[in-house]
């Protein structure tokens, strides 16, 4: 049997780590020992354990409860609680999704005790070092052995930086292994995409129409944490829902709840809590934020995951961001970056509602990726 020590800490990896969990489940259970261990980097129901009841994920074996901490405090606290598991479990190596701070602890911790890292969404980059995500990318790739990229740009990405795709077995931290393999998140749709269906009362419930609404998060810190920027986004909501008479869904992060009160005018608060055509709520489960992308007019956010999602339900999407590491949707027109930028999201919506030729490609793999990095790792580790 193959150990292996599956590490999630926010909410997009607990979504990632069921594509593998669930491809094990059907294929491989007699193959690999799967070992769970949540850092507690989110720890609200809506934002963790929702999702491994929603999703059938094996509850983690072990929580290190870490919460919320400045970055070097709360990735310090999560590699010392995995420098304690991974010494205890001695697994055969140890996946990372992503780039949170949980990839970021998860791939200095096993590195440094030589446990092969296998990382999930390798050599994505938004060229903006700002973002502590791009810092955790960059060294999770580096420390890693075998690196899984959603997306050609992604693999092509890390051959810039020196990674070789010639490299033949044994693969190691300094013979490591590149592949393009496709996208989990590409499975995940198409896995949950129909269960999703069963959960349509929830439109009548919030009270739309399928087609008949914008979807729209934001939970990124420099747009919540930056007056200016947060205002001129809830600014730019008002105006559309208002002009177009629309509805705007908006499940908000817990972070960006705290911050409409703390960085937001009172009257801005007053008018979006009055708006009935802003729908604000807590964060929603991954069925309920699929069936509402797949029945959104349009998908407005500053998600690296719901971009995509967008794509695989044939959706277009603002992005209020100034870069994105998804750059194939860019140069596809299918999504549009507008930054914080309230006249460029009030001009997107404009030109999205004239745009009618519409095509989607694949570029995210065959639905199939679960099973080829399992195939790969059993390789590697068998
Ligand atoms: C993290 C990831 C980001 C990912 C996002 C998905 C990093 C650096 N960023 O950002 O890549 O897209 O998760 O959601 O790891 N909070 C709660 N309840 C929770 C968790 C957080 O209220 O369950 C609040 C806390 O005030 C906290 C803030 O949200 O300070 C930010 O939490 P953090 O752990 O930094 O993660 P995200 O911003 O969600």
């Amino acid at each position: 049997m193959i150990k292996i020590l599956n590490i999630v800490g926010a909410r997009p990896q607990i979504i990632k780590a069921s594509a593998i969990s669930r491809t094990i489940k059907e294929r491989y259970s007699g193959k690999f020992e799967e070992i769970i261990v949540h850092t507690g980097q989110h720890y609200d129901k809506e934002l963790s354990s929702v999702f491994f009841d929603e999703l059938h994920i094996p509850k983690p074996h072990h929580n290190l409860k870490v919460g919320s901490a400045r970055h070097s405090k709360q990735t310090a606290s999560m590699m010392t609680g995995l420098e304690d598991i991974i010494l205890n479990i001695q697994p055969d190596c140890v996946i990372v999704y992503g780039d949170t701070n949980s990839t970021l602890a998860g791939a200095l911790a096993a590195s440094k005790l030589h446990c092969p890292v296998v990382h999930i969404e390798a050599g994505l980059r938004s060229f903006n070092k700002n973002m502590p995500e791009e810092i955790n990318r960059i060294m999770c790739d580096h420390v890693s052995t075998l690196l899984f990229s959603p997306t050609n740009a992604g693999f092509k990405n890390l051959i810039k930086e020196g990674f070789r795709p010639e490299n033949s077995p044994p693969y190691t931290i300094d013979n490591p292994k590149i592949f393009h393999s496709g996208d989990i998140m590409y499975d995940n749709s198409l896995f949950y995409g129909e269960l999703a269906e069963k959960k349509e009362k929830f439109l009548t419930e919030i009270g739309v129409k399928p087609g008949e609404f914008v979807l729209a998060t934001i939970h990124r810190d420099n747009n919540t944490d930056i007056p200016e920027r947060l205002r001129s986004i809830f600014e730019a909501f008002l105006m559309i829902a208002r002009e177009q008479n629309i509805p705007i869904v908006l499940p908000l992060h817990p972070r960006t709840s705290a911050a409409l009160e703390k960085n937001l005018s009172k009257e801005l608060c007053k008018e979006i809590k009055n708006e009935p055509l802003l729908k604000v709520m807590p964060p929603v489960s991954f069925l309920e934020v699929i069936l509402l992308e797949k029945n959104a007019r349009l998908i407005m956010t500053d998600s690296g995951g719901i971009q995509k999602e967008a794509h695989f339900f044939r959706k277009l999407c603002i992005i209020f961001r100034k870069e994105t590491e998804w750059v194939e949707l860019v140069k596809n027109k299918t999504s549009v970056l507008v930054d914080a930028d309230k006249e460029k999201i009030i001009k997107a919506v404009t030109d999205f509602s004239m745009n009618k030729k519409l095509n989607f490609p694949k570029f995210y793999g065959d639905g199939k990726t679960a099973g080829f990095i399992c195939e790969e790792m059993v390789k590697n580790f068998g």
